[in-house]
């Protein structure tokens, strides 16, 4: 697609780049990609297909709000614009950028057992790791420090939702942040993705129909009338064994954040005590 709008004339009438009605905030590792892929099912919702990091990188976000639209998939006037940036939601600047573009934008995070997202940061950073030579940091190294677990590493932070969380409802009402739990959309997308639906204010499209069980992957993949797709291999990747007392010492650690988070939210999480 070229970046400007001259290719507006090749689109069918009404269809335009526009600003996004609704935006995934985060969090890093808990779905974002499997979540906006799935409700891209849905006719009414067209999503960009990269990460834009428009709000949270000077650079990109210098470039002004038009820049932004042009990065957008054409869509209809009655179709509801989206895109993830899984980093908006850890940092600082974000929600007031976010305010100051459009005051009610509907905000939606996903997030998943605290833990586990800290194992799957990790997996994710170590995969990267190309040098071979080089030996990565064990998750131990990284974790925990002292016998306790380690704020240093960013991982650990990213999972405290609470603090995060903390400084969206400085800007936004509670209730204009949709909150899914990505261990249910794992588990079984359907209801998931039908609080969305009703969230955004749009029917209910999306059925059993657009799934299918993968035994190989070990998660659903979709499908309708013209295609059937899993997420690329990077999602859904293997996690190291980590050692019980270590995953004790981060479920402790996360346990207040979490009540906490459940209270900001008025949710309850199937989550280690
Ligand atoms: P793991 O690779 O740790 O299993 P993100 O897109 O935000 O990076 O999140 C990646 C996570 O999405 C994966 O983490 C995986 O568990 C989860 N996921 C949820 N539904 C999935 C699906 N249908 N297919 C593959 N991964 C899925």
């Amino acid at each position: 697609d070229m970046d400007d709008d001259s290719m507006d004339l090749f689109h069918p009438k009404g269809m335009k780049r526009r600003l996004p009605q609704a935006i995934i905030i985060g969090v890093r590792k808990c779905g974002t990609r499997a979540l906006l892929a799935m409700l891209k099912l849905h006719p009414k919702i067209q999503a960009a297909s990269d990460e834009i990091h428009f709000f949270d990188r000077e650079e990109n976000y210098s470039r002004g709000l038009d820049w932004y639209r042009r990065r957008m998939p054409y869509s209809f006037p009655d179709q509801i614009t989206m895109e993830k940036s899984p980093a908006y939601f850890i940092t600082d600047e974000v929600p007031s950028r976010i305010y100051e573009m459009d005051p009610s934008v509907k905000l939606v995070l996903i997030v998943r057992e605290p833990t586990t997202r800290v194992i799957s940061d990790y997996t994710q950073i170590h995969s990267h790791k190309t040098d071979k030579n080089k030996p990565h940091s064990k998750f131990e190294e990284l974790a925990i420090q002292d016998g306790e677990v380690s704020i240093k590493f960013k991982a650990v932070r990213t999972s405290n939702y609470a603090k995060h969380f903390d400084k969206w409802l400085d800007v936004f009402p509670k209730d204009q942040i949709h909150v899914v739990d990505g261990d249910k959309l794992i588990l079984n997308p359907v209801p998931e993705l039908q609080k969305v639906e009703d969230f955004l204010g749009l029917d209910h499209k999306i059925t059993y129909d657009n799934f299918y069980f993968n035994e190989t992957r070990g998660f659903y993949c979709m499908k309708d009338d013209l295609m059937s797709k899993c997420l690329s291999e990077s999602k859904g990747r293997p996690h190291p064994y980590i050692e019980p007392w270590i995953l004790q010492k981060l479920h402790e650690f996360y346990r207040p954040h979490n009540a906490r988070f459940e209270e900001l939210v008025g949710m309850k999480f199937d989550w280690p005590q």
